[in-house]
């Protein structure tokens, strides 16, 4: 049985991305915050990002799930995993097989921004776990853990190093309140990507077919479309580039040429000027005692750390304090 909650309702969502649009691009250094690359296009483009050649994250991740599914399923004895930023949750498959073969899942409770992927993905787990019941979330998940339902013990697993797109700050409130909505006893799996040679890194944020480009100015395309703004999406060039004092990678939007942007939906006109760059995403790498701090302070107490064979990736696990 599939059951879906959506928390982020088209007024939430219209309201936040005007205040982000808003707030982003009056700033001095213009900014956006990630989730909003995410519409149907966005969450597509993301699948194809996972599938190229210089994309190893997925792949690493994915050979770390297959090699410890079932050492996670008997440590953690889950009733209920919880994946936050699911998109097509593909890899968690594996995971799901592990608890289900283990004997203790009965729920899945995927939540995504993308109601598209996160009705698709729920749709297809429903159809190949028949004896797991699926109830997703459409939701933030910087907003609406407190959401989240499920008989404990709950995993709540968050994949893909998307916590790398968490400035520290965020991050450290991201685990308290994960942290606030769990009992003692209770797990968190995360996956990290790891600190590694620069050009390895930045080919995986700038592939030679040009799909993570196509991501990047997608979030263009969601401001023209749902605030009516009239960016010229190939006036932009994609850059992605690493930052070696924060250790992590840094994509941006450059203006090739002097833009003025009408925004009539937040009355906002805005001026880039000639090489002016837009942040759109900070893909942030770990290392293990950073990502040990971190957990620390947030309440947690370090489980296990696992990495891929090319020690390129980390999964760990934690449990609540
Ligand atoms: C980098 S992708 C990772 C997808 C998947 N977990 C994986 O490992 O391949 C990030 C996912 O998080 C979702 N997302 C981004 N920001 C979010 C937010 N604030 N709240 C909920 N989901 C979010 C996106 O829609 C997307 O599915």
């Amino acid at each position: 049985m599939t059951q879906i909650d959506v928390h982020l309702t088209p007024d939430y969502a219209a309201r936040t991305l005007r205040e982000d649009v808003r707030t982003g691009l009056t700033a001095d250094a213009k900014w956006l915050p990630p989730k909003w690359f995410y519409d149907a296009r966005g969450s597509d483009l993301f699948e194809q990002i996972t599938r190229l050649p210089e994309y190893y994250p997925t792949r690493a991740e994915r050979e770390i799930l297959q090699a410890r599914s079932a050492e996670i399923a008997k440590l953690t004895k889950a009733r209920t995993l919880v994946e936050l930023g699911s998109g097509s949750s593909e890899k968690t498959r594996l995971l799901l097989d592990g608890l289900r073969d283990h004997g203790s899942l009965s729920t899945f409770v995927p939540l995504d921004v993308s109601e598209s992927a996160l009705r698709d993905a729920s749709d297809a787990i429903n159809a190949d776990y028949p004896t797991i019941g699926v109830h997703g979330v459409v939701g933030d998940f910087t907003a609406h853990l407190d959401k989240l339902p499920g008989d404990s013990p709950r995993l709540v697993a968050f994949l893909g190093g998307t916590i790398g797109n968490l400035l520290p700050e965020e991050r450290a409130g991201f685990y308290r309140s994960i942290r606030d909505v769990l009992e003692p006893g209770e797990w968190l799996l995360l996956g990290t990507d790891l600190v590694k040679d620069p050009a390895t890194l930045v080919a995986a944020y700038d592939d030679a077919q040009g799909v993570t480009a196509e991501f990047n100015r997608n979030v263009l395309r969601v401001i023209n479309r749902q605030l009516g703004a009239d960016f010229d999406v190939d006036a932009f060039e994609h850059v992605a580039l690493w930052d070696a004092e924060e250790e992590r990678i840094e994509m941006r939007l450059r203006a090739t040429s002097p833009q003025r942007v009408l925004i009539p939906e937040v009355h906002l006109e805005v001026d880039f000027a000639e090489g002016e760059e837009l942040h759109t995403e900070i893909s942030t790498k770990f290392r293990p005692e950073g990502v040990a701090a971190e957990l620390a302070a947030g309440g947690f107490a370090q489980a296990a750390w696992w990495t891929d064979s090319e020690a390129r990736f980390a999964l760990s696990l934690w449990q609540a304090v």
